[in-house]
């Protein structure tokens, strides 16, 4: 299998997180909870990699480094921090679910920075325009996970700091090939996936808590700390980390993110891009192919969507799947960016490379196409 749909999970994972996860297995139990051996292992762990991470996204204080099963999870204990229930919100035309759907269970009045594709100073000026005081949160993607468009997020930080609004981004794509330094962005929260650019598993992810904040917990239970306090401790990372975390996983995600720093995020950044720029320019040659990007690929990472002129994404994905091909077709959980892209009655098919995928496949791909479109 050819595989392409990186901004759901990267699928290809450095051989050092696969390694470090069986070796949890076999040696690490519960963090936190016991002075023997296993158990100061797996809190040596937990603890590397929040250094890494703060690390990687510019933190002073690996404390700050929250551990979560997935971004939704992250976004969630973020938003429900920030938002009461029918607070007022701004977010950018091209939100993900994970940012609508709790929105919308807080019956939060949603006010949205719309912009075309592609346009971030459009994206700045409708933020500009829509931040008033009587904002809760701003809350931004740094990219798209339909069109891979990357959103001005420090010009966007600038204004919330500014005005002294809090910021929540969702790092869910961009974590892993874009720089973020959060002390200097001052935003609130960022939250991030294990699994997708910074090749950890399934079941991690990671909320980054801003100076100053205490975050609401979504989950209460034992921390390993304060056991006679029956509310959550008021200090982080414990206010959130209820339970016994993913142990295995996290060891993975350290070296996933270790692959990251040790490559280089522009590095990755610029092979993805080239993937993505190859697949465009090939697509671009079918008469009926709509390809979504900007010329260059200019503010638009690794994800590339099109769609072709009657015929429906999923037939062509599920084409595609029988071809060996691994793609994503339709909403992609993203009903709110497909309208801002203008595809929201026909979904798009998207591809979404990582730093493993290599321009042979690519290639392969568009000669698929070429049977796809014939068929
Ligand atoms: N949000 C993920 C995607 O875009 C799962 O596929």
């Amino acid at each position: 299998m050819i595989y392409f749909d990186c901004a759901a999970t990267s699928f290809q994972k450095p051989t050092t997180v696969t390694a470090a996860m069986e070796h949890a297995l076999y040696t690490m139990t519960s963090p936190g909870r016991g002075g023997y051996e296993s158990a100061v292992q797996a809190a040596e762990t937990v603890y590397a990699c929040r250094e890494e991470a703060a690390q990687l996204f510019g933190l002073q204080d690996p404390s700050r480094v929250v551990f979560t099963f997935n971004a939704t999870h992250a976004l969630n204990i973020a938003i429900k921090s920030l938002v009461p229930h029918g607070g007022s919100v701004v977010i950018s035309g091209y939100e993900h679910n994970a940012v609508t759907r709790p929105l919308c269970k807080l019956k939060a009045k949603i006010y949205t920075a719309h912009s075309p594709l592609f346009h971030p100073e459009e994206s700045l000026f409708s933020f500009d325009a829509q931040i008033r005081p009587e904002i809760c949160a701003v809350i931004c993607n740094l990219v798209s996970n339909v069109f891979g468009f990357i959103q001005p997020i420090e010009e966007i930080a600038a204004i919330c700091k500014n005005r002294n609004i809090p910021l929540i981004i969702d790092a869910s794509q961009g974590a892993g090939v874009i720089p973020l330094n959060m002390d200097q962005l001052g935003a609130s929260f960022i939250a991030a996936p294990g699994h997708k650019g910074l090749y950890g598993p399934q079941g991690t992810g990671i909320l980054l808590c801003g100076e100053d904040i205490m975050p609401e917990s979504i989950l209460e239970g034992g921390t390993g700390s304060i056991s006679l306090q029956q509310s959550m401790p008021e200090f982080l990372p414990d206010r959130l980390e209820a339970g016994t975390p993913n142990i295995i996983g996290i060891a993975g995600l350290l070296e996933g993110i270790r692959y990251v720093h040790q490559k280089g995020l522009l590095k990755i950044y610029k092979k993805e891009r080239s993937l993505a720029a190859i697949a465009a320019a090939g697509l671009r040659e079918f008469p009926t192919v709509d390809v979504f990007s900007s010329p260059e690929l200019q503010d638009q990472t690794g994800v590339l969507s099109f769609r072709v002129k009657g015929r429906d994404c999923e037939e062509i994905a599920s084409i595609l799947g029988d071809l060996g091909f691994a793609v994503r077709a339709g909403l992609h959980c993203a009903p709110l960016a497909h309208f801002s892209g203008g595809t929201l009655e026909s979904g798009t098919v998207r591809l979404s490379f990582s730093d493993f995928n290599t321009e042979e496949e690519v290639k392969e791909f568009l000669d698929a196409m070429c049977r796809v479109l014939m068929g």
